[in-house]
């Protein structure tokens, strides 16, 4: 059976490929978007991936997922990983399956870096592993999406 699942990506992951290379990488957020959705079709879950640069529409997604049938949700929730109780919140209230993921390692980079305020309220995290945390991620999620329909 065919699962749903949300990609979301949050502030400045809009500018992968330019933004930050030495830590980030040189792959674009097209190409990862294009890898998970092919990658969901390899494990027959479609995916659909949004980014945005404001915490409210990361908000208004999460509380859609309640509604719509999305089994799992990926989070790369960025800088507001570190600073946004409202997005831990909306984690903590879809009740689906959250993966976080994170291209870094949040842990070997700058001290403020090294606190999530999403860690305590999703399923697993993925991180340091540049696209291919997003991979595993979504490996996950649709693992966890398939156990929930039994
Ligand atoms: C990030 C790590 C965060 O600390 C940072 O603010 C980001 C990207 C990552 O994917 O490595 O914007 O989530």
């Amino acid at each position: 059976m065919t699962v749903r699942v949300l990609v979301l990506h949050g502030p400045n992951l809009n500018l992968l490929g330019t933004r930050e290379p030495s830590i980030y990488g040189r792959t674009t957020l097209a190409e990862i978007d294009a890898m998970l959705v092919a990658r969901g079709e390899e494990l027959g879950a479609a995916v659909t991936c949004l980014q945005s640069n404001l915490e409210g529409v990361l908000i208004d997604a999460l509380h859609a997922a309640r509604e719509d049938g999305t089994g799992a949700v990926v989070l790369n929730g960025a800088g507001y990983t570190h600073t946004s109780v409202a997005l831990r919140d909306a984690v903590a209230a879809c009740g689906l399956p959250v993966l976080e993921v994170h291209l870094s390692n949040p842990h070997a980079r700058e001290e403020f870096r090294h606190t999530s305020l999403l860690s305590s309220v999703v399923r697993g995290i993925v991180s340091g592993l540049g696209p291919d945390s997003y991979r595993y991620g979504l490996e996950a999620a649709v693992a966890l999406a398939r156990r929930a329909l039994g």
